[in-house]
């Protein structure tokens, strides 16, 4: 009888930290230079092998998560190991389609649990490496995918699937601000006045605080005219989160419409998250760290027979 493991992931929410477009390819997607980071939160992912293919989903966010075939998470498991039949359940706590990863930092939850779930079962390979081959696949379901897998701080390039990993820049409180504007990034892409903008300028190695968010005011999100345009409740979030006590950059993170302030200090941080919900119960706000440690290890949660 195989014995059946059962593992958890987090799905961290993924924040472009800065989002620079520098050009457009002849396949519609647009080319990128981005810094990303992940928060310690995010959605939590529960993957069984072997399974009978089932997924469900709970949460604050369950309603607005497909179940069918279209769903990221079963089509990565149908791409990398159709034959365990992996079941699912995740837990949805992060908004969908607000430029925090969303369906691709599930799907990247789903590799990771697979990874952990092959290795248990002594399935071939111990991990999942993502090669070129395997990055490519992974980025044709959705471009943040490959980046999410990593889900740490990085430079990223291309269409997002060039990444470079960056280790040294300092932990940072941030608050993120959703107003529940469901945001197609493809809209906001189509909508650019500009779709070749200069790279990220050169940032020297092992910032200070100072020194990082000094050239982080210096970057952009090349996005966030577009998105404000389409939805004006974007720019009130940035308004509100800029005029907080410590805020030290405000700044939209991915297509929108989810926003994000940088601070010096927790205290700062949570005392401006609580500011932001007392003035607007219905926003999704949260307060979380970037850089510094990643909180992505699998967890083995059982294994029975
Ligand atoms: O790959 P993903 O499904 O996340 O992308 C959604 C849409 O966003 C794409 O169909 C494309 O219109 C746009 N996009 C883009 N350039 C990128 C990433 C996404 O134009 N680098």
């Amino acid at each position: 009888m195989p014995v059946i493991h059962t593992v958890q992931v987090l799905a961290p929410a993924k924040i472009n930290l800065a989002l620079h477009v520098t050009g457009e390819r002849s396949d519609g997607y647009h080319l990128l230079d981005s810094l990303v980071a992940f928060t310690r939160f995010g959605d939590t992912l529960t993957a069984t092998a072997p399974g009978n293919g089932e997924f469900s989903v709970s949460g604050s966010f369950a309603r607005d998560v497909p179940t069918d075939s279209s769903n990221l998470i079963c089509k990565v498991a149908q791409q990398v190991w159709p034959e365990a039949k992996v079941s699912f359940h995740l837990h949805k706590d992060l908004p969908v389609a607000s430029g925090i990863g969303g369906g691709s930092a599930d799907a990247a939850a789903s590799y990771r649990a697979i990874a952990a779930l092959r290795q248990l079962s002594g399935a071939g390979e111990s991990s999942l490496i993502l090669t070129e081959d395997r990055i490519g696949d992974l980025a044709r379901l959705g471009a943040d995918i490959p980046m999410c897998v990593h889900s740490e701080t990085a430079r990223v390039r291309g269409i997002g699937n060039d990444i470079e990993p960056l280790t040294d820049l300092p932990a940072l409180p941030i608050v993120l601000v959703n107003p529940g504007v469901a945001v197609s990034t493809p809209a906001v892409f189509q909508n650019l006045d500009e779709k070749t903008n200069s790279v990220m300028s050169p940032l020297r190695r092992a910032p200070n605080i100072n020194e990082f968010l000094g050239w982080l005011c210096e970057q952009r999100n090349d996005l966030e005219k577009s998105a404000c345009a389409l939805f004006p409740e974007i720019q009130r979030v940035l308004d509100m989160l800029g005029s907080t006590e410590g805020c030290a950059l405000a700044r939209m993170s991915g297509s929108g419409g989810t926003c994000f302030g940088l601070f010096r200090n927790t205290d700062e941080a949570g005392r401006a998250a609580k500011e932001i919900t007392a003035a607007q119960p219905l926003f999704w706000v949260k307060a979380s760290v970037v850089n510094g440690p990643s909180a992505i290890a699998p967890q083995r949660m059982r294994s029975t027979t």
